[in-house]
């Protein structure tokens, strides 16, 4: 059985004060959820002190993104290596507002993988369309090619540690999330890929994260679906209590 995984993209928003507040209101009002796996991702800047108020809550780490070489000449950029010391356990790979605003390709998802993988950092790796994408029935297409250039030469068990968060770009911050089933139409479609190129033991493994203004009152709609194993929440991620709902969507 897969753990089911829920992640709060906090993008860019909150300041350290706001991100420790946060954090200490959080880890109280989920710390009964049992059978979830609770993630958030703060911005770079409040990542190290979030992560010394998560230490034993099982509430776990991720970054928004990192650069896949482990230091250098590259300024402004975060390293694996740095954020392995401070305890981000997750990265968000590829998110689509970075494909989008700052031109990441599938062949810099890919080798930020490896690098992600290198330093046994689980990497979230974002895939899915837009809105001109799925009126032009292109869906599936750049679905097939994001999967095959993300996660080219990596290995079986390489794959089966990452996580894959099917985030249709019409949804994103537009408060028109996609219906259960069209999000569990696109899952399947995904879990059949890796079942083709990987294995149906390997697929069966990974999970495969929805993303695309998840609310409370709509997460346990899309999580009774055989093939949606979680969430990736960005807006509805930002209020502690909100979020908390979201993450015990079955009680
Ligand atoms: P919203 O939940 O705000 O639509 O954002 C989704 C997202 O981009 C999470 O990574």
């Amino acid at each position: 059985m897969r753990t089911p995984i829920i992640a709060g993209n906090w993008k860019m928003f909150k300041t350290v004060t706001e991100a420790l507040e946060y954090t200490t209101r959080f880890r109280e009002l989920v710390k009964n959820i049992q059978g979830v796996e609770k993630v958030i991702a703060p911005p770079f800047t409040a990542l190290h002190m979030v992560s010394q108020l998560l230490i034993e809550t099982g509430i776990s780490l991720a970054a928004q993104n990192m650069n896949e070489f482990d230091n250098g000449a590259y300024t402004g950029e975060i390293s694996p290596v740095m954020l392995k010391e401070i305890g981000c356990q997750y990265v968000i790979i590829g998110h689509s507002e970075r494909r989008a605003l700052y031109g990441e390709t599938d062949e810099g998802v890919n080798r930020k993988l490896k690098a992600a993988l290198k330093h046994q950092i689980t990497p979230i790796m974002c895939i899915g369309e837009s809105l001109a994408q799925r009126e032009k029935g292109e869906t599936f297409t750049l679905i097939d090619t994001q999967l095959k250039k993300g996660l080219a030469d990596l290995t079986k068990e390489q794959v089966s540690k990452i996580v894959i968060a099917y985030e249709p770009v019409w949804a994103i911050g537009t408060g028109r999330t996609a219906t259960p089933e069209q999000a569990e139409e696109v899952h399947a479609y995904i879990r059949q890929w890796l079942k083709a190129n990987l294995g149906n033991e390997i697929a069966d493994l990974i999970r495969i994260q929805y993303g695309g203004s998840v609310k409370p009152d709509n997460i346990a709609g899309l999580m009774a679906k055989p093939n949606i194993d979680g969430a990736l929440v960005g807006g509805a991620s930002l209020d502690a209590a909100n979020f908390a709902r979201i993450v015990g969507f079955r009680q």
